[in-house]
């Protein structure tokens, strides 16, 4: 079982949150690759069993439009059929930006396991919540 998650992250708390889902993906035996988007050639991560995908809420309740939302626009033409898990860290919002993201891919033909959003910094029940996530997924 071969799992990719792909990030972006300006102040650190979405990139916690994947280190945290990373274990717990480890901890059901899967091998993962964690790397900032850009960082891996597109071949790679469409070819995994499971794509994970991160992204804070910014802009005005949106995926950031510098780096991510660009990718993502490159990739969503090959989502098709493939299984996908989103989240990320948001502040004062209520998740727009992620009920946006998860009704994207799923118009991309992707099957959206799962999602999941914290508030700012992954502690106490929101860490062990991004452990348990990844443990979910397998
Ligand atoms: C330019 C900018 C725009 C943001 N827009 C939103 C927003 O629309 N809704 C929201 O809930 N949080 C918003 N935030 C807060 C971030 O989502 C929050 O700080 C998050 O924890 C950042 O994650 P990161 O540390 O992975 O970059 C924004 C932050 C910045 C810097």
């Amino acid at each position: 079982m071969k799992s990719v998650i792909v990030y972006w992250s300006g102040t650190g708390n979405t990139e916690m949150m994947a280190g945290l889902i990373q274990k717990g993906l480890e901890n059901k035996g899967a091998a993962v690759t964690k790397a900032f988007v850009g960082e891996l050639p597109d071949d790679e991560i469409l070819a995994a069993d499971l794509i994970l995908l991160g992204c804070p809420s910014m802009g005005d309740e949106v995926l950031e439009e510098a780096e991510f939302d660009p990718w993502m626009t490159s990739v969503e033409g090959r989502m098709a059929g493939k299984t996908v898990a989103l989240f990320g860290s948001y502040d004062w919002g209520d998740g727009q930006w992620m009920r946006t993201w998860v009704e994207r891919m799923e118009s991309a033909g992707a099957n959206v396991k799962s999602s999941l959003i914290v508030n700012l910094t992954p502690e106490g029940d929101t860490e062990q919540q991004c452990v348990q996530f990844g443990e979910s997924l397998l």
